[in-house]
């Protein structure tokens, strides 16, 4: 929905002034000029339940969250080469939440900032450029990032691997080569990987980091087998790599059983990063490492970051640490996230194009196929999907390297009835769809997918 203004609609003149290679979502682009809790708002007042946005964390336009950047911006903003209370209040309390051996940290203004000195530290630390990463994985818009991220790097417009990248495969129990939840599968992918990783130490390019997320989201939600990430981490430090968690995407309580979703896999990086929720949509990110890390990366070069830490950040992020723990929304994400589980799960019963349906707390994903037996990704059913239930005031998107996945990570306060709202918005979508195609005989061609993906 756009509105008429002197030199073209905002569509018009969004495309005229912004960069061409930003992406919009859905077939109708959305004009929302509101949030509050899960519910975003269109120029017209339309409300929209929102499935889909982790980084308003505890809800969009959290009043304590506003509050404590106002209050804190009527007052000062500057870097942290003065002393204030709040960044160090802040860095107490971030790190009082993470294992005892991660004590130091370090404040950037988004995920990218946060992965790129997290490599850098790594690299510091271990004197090498070579990093490990997982297929099909995203860690930032960085050059550098770009060169670590499959999904990048693999894609559209991407140069392909460079010789300083290894990259293990991604352990996907539902399309990957090991298939299954069987004790030997986590297994399985872990001796590919030590063959990767192994193979570029004996040519004298031992990985000095080995960078992954606990749940693998751009790759399509994946849940991997127990025990995945800490032997990956385990791998690398055979070989001296400094272990990083990204958490960018899945922390902060989001799945419900642990704050950290390398915790919920027994994993034990040495480096963790952080960003979209840890702000509440105010750009800020985080890295926070071992003393012994921090120590060597202080070689005499200052580390500076202009806004990284500042008061209003420190602050804000502060208030969402509060109201995580005050609300609950460790245990609700758990709660809800089981409530929204199980219905998209009976909803797999009565609809053969969901072929899978997995997730941790409230990160959850499901999968559209042409044919159970086959897998054969369903992109232009996604996309369709997507797009139909957009209409219908239900905000969802496409993810993994097929288009296929339909993610979901809504804001942390998301309620079961929300969760039921979703569930019911697919079965109607997804019934609509199976009659009409029904009636004309056909399939969804491809020609009427599209990609809905979006990072955030
Ligand atoms: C897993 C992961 N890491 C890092 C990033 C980069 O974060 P940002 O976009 O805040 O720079 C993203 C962004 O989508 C991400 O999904």
């Amino acid at each position: 929905m756009t509105s008429i203004q002197p030199g073209g609609s905002l569509l018009t003149r969004r495309r005229r002034l912004l960069g061409p290679s930003l992406s919009l979502s859905y077939r109708e682009p959305l004009h929302i000029v509101r949030g509050e809790g899960a519910y975003l708002y269109d120029a017209d007042g339309r409300q929209y339940l929102d499935c889909v946005n982790n980084v308003a964390h505890v809800g969009h336009a959290h009043p304590r969250v506003v509050e404590a950047g106002i209050a804190q911006m009527r007052l000062l903003n500057t870097n942290t080469r003065y002393l204030h209370e709040t960044v160090v209040a802040y860095a107490e309390r971030l790190t009082a939440l993470l294992p005892g051996h991660l004590e130091v940290a370090y404040f950037t203004n988004s995920g990218s900032e946060a992965n790129e000195l997290a490599l850098r530290l790594a690299r510091t630390a271990t004197g090498r450029p070579d990093v490990a990463t997982v297929d099909v994985a995203y860690h930032g818009n960085t050059q550098r990032l770009v060169e670590i991220s499959p999904y990048k790097f693999n894609g559209p417009g991407g140069a392909g691997r460079r010789d300083d990248v290894q990259v293990v495969p991604l352990p996907d129990p539902y399309r990957g080569r090991h298939r299954g939840a069987g004790a030997g599968v986590a297994e399985a992918y872990l001796s590919e990987s030590r063959a990767v990783l192994d193979e570029r130490a004996a040519a004298g390019h031992a990985a000095g980091a080995v960078i992954a997320e606990a749940i693998p989201s751009v790759a399509g939600q994946i849940v991997p087998p127990p025990g995945w990430l800490a032997g990956l981490f385990d791998a690398g430090r055979a070989h001296g790599a400094v272990p990083i968690a990204d958490e960018v995407q899945v922390g902060f309580g989001r799945v419900g059983a642990d704050m950290w979703a390398f915790g919920a896999q027994g994993a034990r990086p040495d480096i963790v990063t952080m960003g979209k929720p840890i702000g509440n949509g105010h750009p800020l990110g985080a890295v926070v490492t071992t003393r012994a890390i921090a120590d060597a990366f202080a070689n005499g070069m200052e580390y500076f970051n202009t806004f990284g830490g500042n008061p209003v950040s420190a602050a804000i992020g502060l208030a969402v640490l509060g109201v995580i723990a005050d609300e609950g929304l460790q245990e609700h994400a758990r709660v809800t996230g089981a409530r929204l589980l199980g219905g998209l799960r009976e909803l797999q019963a009565d609809h053969v194009s969901i072929g899978d349906v997995r997730g941790v707390g409230l990160f959850v994903g499901f999968e559209l196929v042409r044919d159970r037996a086959t897998r054969d990704p369903h992109a232009a059913l996604a996309s369709e999907l997507v797009n139909r239930a957009a209409a219908r005031g239900v905000l969802l998107s496409t993810d993994g390297p097929d288009h296929n996945v339909i993610k979901i990570k809504p804001p942390m306060v998301f309620s079961g009835g929300d969760a039921d709202r979703l569930v019911e918005t697919v079965d109607a979508v997804l019934t609509e769809l199976r009659s009409s195609q029904e009636q004309a005989g056909t399939a969804l061609g491809d020609s009427r997918g599209g990609r809905i993906d979006s990072m955030s």
